[in-house]
């Protein structure tokens, strides 16, 4: 069988998760690791066997290894897009980490690397690969529920009051662009595109509501410069409106994300708390008679996001696989609720 020959650049928080899930796929061999950080690249090794020599910490270096067929971006967002370009230039599909740009704009040149490659791109649309999204996705698009009018959405985290946590990269607008917004949002945003198709207009408000966090190095206090809260109203080209919260400011959620999505002949509902089950309502008289069954999700409907990378790259694309382009979509609504919400009025997308 030919293994995919993968490299990551990146290894901190989020590559345990596409290690694990690559370790898993029998088509995939992780060969490449890159960090700036030789701490970070230490513990990647001892968890991948990947030997010293291919060990880096110039990505370019990463990049041109003859050894390696793909690449996957697990970095700060502000060097995804100077990354990714360079790996396309280097005609390699390339795994992208959300969100794939600090703007629209910046996006759109992935999009055009892209176009000059006979590689391709993936965003990292992790959710795309819950099995109870793509249970509903499914339903939806058999025309279970009828007609989308409405969706609410919640992405609830309390990270924002981790005691002593200090002014990460993510906490700076220059490294990550945005907060929640970019963080959290471009998930749920992508989501909402992929059920009900495209969000046309948008009112937001943001906020920051830990305004200060002790530096890295531990020796003072730094400004936070993104939001760590957000909520949005939004109108889709269907004609649905869509209500979403964002937010790592609620005691009591370590990561909720709970979707309702409302149709002219019934309803869905997730919490990826557990995205094994999906909560259906198709009501068969009266809609004030209906209630809720909560059914377990097929087998056929669960694909881990790392597979599908694998599987695009082997020639067999996942029927939902997010492109690049799906990634730069997603970022020119962030940068219309950035917008919104800085000057508070609606915005065209
Ligand atoms: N898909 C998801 O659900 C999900 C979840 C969490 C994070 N993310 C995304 O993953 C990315 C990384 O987030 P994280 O939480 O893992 O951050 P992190 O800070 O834990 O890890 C980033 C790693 O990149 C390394 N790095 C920084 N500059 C580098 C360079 N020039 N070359 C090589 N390595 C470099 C750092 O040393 C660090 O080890 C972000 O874009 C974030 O939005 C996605």
């Amino acid at each position: 069988m030919k293994k995919v020959r993968i490299g990551i650049i990146g290894i901190g928080g989020i590559s345990a998760k596409h290690i694990d899930e690559l370790l898993k796929c029998e088509n995939a061999e992780i060969v490449a690791l890159c960090d700036i950080d030789e701490k970070a690249l230490a513990k990647g090794r001892e968890k991948t066997g990947v030997s010293i020599e291919k060990c880096y910490t110039d990505y370019k270096a990463l990049i041109a290894d003859p050894d390696v067929d793909a690449v996957e971006i697990c970095t700060p967002n502000h060097l995804h897009a100077e990354m990714a370009r360079a790996v396309l230039a280097a005609e390699k599909p390339v795994n992208l980490e959300k969100p794939i740009a600090m703007s629209y704009q910046q996006a759109m040149t992935i999009v055009e690397a892209e176009k000059q490659s006979t590689a391709f791109g993936m965003t990292c649309f992790s959710y795309r690969y819950k099995p109870a999204v793509r249970y509903a996705k499914s339903l939806v698009d058999k025309g279970y529920i009828g007609n989308i009018v409405g969706i609410n959405v919640a992405y609830l985290k309390s990270s924002a009051f981790w005691e002593g946590r200090a002014l990460e990269w993510r906490f700076e607008k220059e490294k990550a662009g945005s907060g929640v917004v970019g963080d959290l949002g471009v998930h749920l945003i992508d989501l909402a595109q992929l059920l009900a198709g495209k969000v046309v207009s948008l009112c937001s408000t943001y906020k920051t509501v830990v305004k200060e966090r002790p530096t890295l190095d531990g020796r003072g206090i730094g400004k936070v410069t993104t939001d760590d809260s957000c909520s949005f109203i939004a109108r889709f080209a269907c004609g649905a409106e869509g209500s979403f919260h964002i937010t790592r400011c609620a005691i009591g959620h370590a990561n909720t994300i709970r979707y309702d999505v409302y149709g002219d002949r019934g309803s869905l509902s997730f919490d990826l708390n557990d995205p094994s089950v999906l909560t259906v309502c198709r009501p068969t008289g009266d809609p004030k008679e209906a209630t809720s069954e909560t059914v377990k999700v097929p087998e056929e409907f669960y694909l881990m996001q790392e597979q599908a990378f694998v599987d695009a790259v082997l020639g067999k694309r996942d029927v939902h696989f997010p492109t690049i382009s799906d990634g730069a979509e997603s970022q020119k609504i962030v940068d219309a609720i950035l917008r919104s919400s800085e000057c508070e009025k609606w915005q065209e997308v």
